[in-house]
């Protein structure tokens, strides 16, 4: 199983220049999540703080028991070899092919042997689509082939924590269907702790189990996928949306005479181009018939469902049905249109020592929730606390452990 990442108060800035600011939040281990942004909030910023190639001003960043921030070089340099990174622009060394690319990291890191080595590279070579280009240079090849290179060049290691900058960047609609399906398929083979950057929205909608944004120099939510996809937070309906209307603007955040100016061309009936809305959950990608089960998806489930009534009601109801009518019955939930009208949606719910949070479960769903399917063992500690952004990030369970 890959390793769980927990970052907690992870603070950036270059001189004055704020990057972001107390990010807080833990990839689930073996789960894929997706980080979403505009241009230039600091998405591969944060990427490079996560292992340790620049340095956070404060916060932590727990891996295996390890502070990426403030450990040793000798501790960095080990902690690494977990890591299998896809930098947003390839990063590959122009001077050598893209065999010897790729066997970079087993010729600095490993003993194997030559053949040994042949054998990994042509396998993550053909993985990616590459076969035949081993002699290129990467200079000699396209960009979306570079970004394979890349990715490839990111999994001989057998990682247990994949991080991708883009890894759809330059890649066309066909190309990038197959990488998410690659993606997907490599969680269920290696069940690796993967973070996406992408601003590929199908690919934010159908291949991760978590979802987050950094916008205003700050993480807006980090939780399951649902939650963002159901969000009616305007700066997450205007990205996943691709509007100009909306918080976002062009060079940086826009002030609300420039919003109410743009509203009032909308209004008045300026097309800008954009879609129909595509906000809510859309079937998830499963790996390619004949690949293992994944993992991170059969504990994902049992993680989301004890978080459940902390989610907004959106979110909970998506979540609800996308369970099959078993594990509907196995969690004691049903969907909330099959919940008798008998019962008062409003009614306060009574939850012994905790205060109202955002996203608290409806009450009649909580009718519905056998006390031993959702409240946390010993109460408590493994609930969000209410502060700030975090009621949307999962719970921080297993912090500190293992
Ligand atoms: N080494 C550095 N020194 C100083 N400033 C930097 C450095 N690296 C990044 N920045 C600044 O940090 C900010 C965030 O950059 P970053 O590359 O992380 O954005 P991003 O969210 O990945 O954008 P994009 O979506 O365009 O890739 C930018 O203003 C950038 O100029
Ligand atoms: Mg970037």
């Amino acid at each position: 199983m890959g390793a769980e990442v927990v970052i907690e108060g992870l603070s950036k800035s270059f001189g004055k220049q704020a990057i972001w600011r107390d990010v807080t939040l833990t990839l689930p281990p073996g789960e894929v999540s997706v980080m979403l942004g505009p241009s230039g909030t600091g998405k591969s910023v944060f990427l490079k703080s996560m292992i340790g190639l620049l340095k956070p001003d404060h916060g932590r960043c727990m891996v295996n028991g390890v502070d990426i921030v403030t450990c040793s070089e000798r501790k960095l340099y080990d902690t690494r070899k977990l890591f299998g990174v896809l930098f947003q622009d390839g990063a590959l060394f122009g001077s050598m092919n893209l065999y010897d690319n790729v066997a970079f990291p087993l010729r600095e890191h490993t003993k194997k042997s030559e053949s040994e080595i042949k054998r990994i590279v042509l396998e993550k070579l053909e993985m990616t689509g590459l076969s035949g280009a081993e002699t290129k240079l990467p200079g000699e090849i396209s960009g979306g082939m570079r970004k394979r290179a890349g990715l490839a060049r990111a999994l001989v290691l057998d990682p247990e924590i994949i991080l991708c900058d883009e890894p759809d960047s330059g890649l066309d609609p066909v190309r990038t269907a197959y990488l998410s399906q690659l993606l997907i398929d490599l969680n269920s083979q290696i069940d690796a702790t993967i973070l996406i950057v992408t601003h590929n929205i199908n690919v934010a909608r159908t291949v991760p189990d978590n979802l987050g944004m950094l916008f205003r120099k700050e993480l807006v939510m980090f939780g399951p996928r649902e939650v963002l996809l159901t969000s009616d937070e305007p700066v997450v309906e205007q990205f996943l949306n691709g509007r100009r209307i909306g918080p976002i603007g062009m060079s940086e955040e826009k002030d609300s005479a420039q919003m109410a100016r743009e509203q009032a061309q909308a209004d008045a009936g300026h097309h800008d181009g954009s879609g129909e809305d595509v906000r809510g959950i859309v079937p998830q990608i499963e790996p390619t018939p004949g690949m293992p089960e994944r993992m991170g998806v059969r504990r994902r489930k049992d993680r989301v469902m004890k978080i459940l009534h902390t989610l907004p009601p959106a979110a909970q109801e998506g979540i609800i049905e996308s369970l099959s009518p078993e594990e509907q019955r196995h969690y004691g939930v049903r969907p909330h249109h099959l919940v008798g009208a008998g019962h008062q949606a409003t009614q306060p719910l009574p939850t012994p020592g905790h205060g109202h949070q955002s996203g608290e479960l409806p009450a009649q769903q909580v009718a519905d929730l056998p006390d031993s399917g959702w409240r946390e063992p010993g109460d408590g500690p493994t609930r969000p606390r209410p502060s700030g952004n975090s009621r949307m990030r999962p719970p921080d369970s297993g912090q500190g452990g293992s």
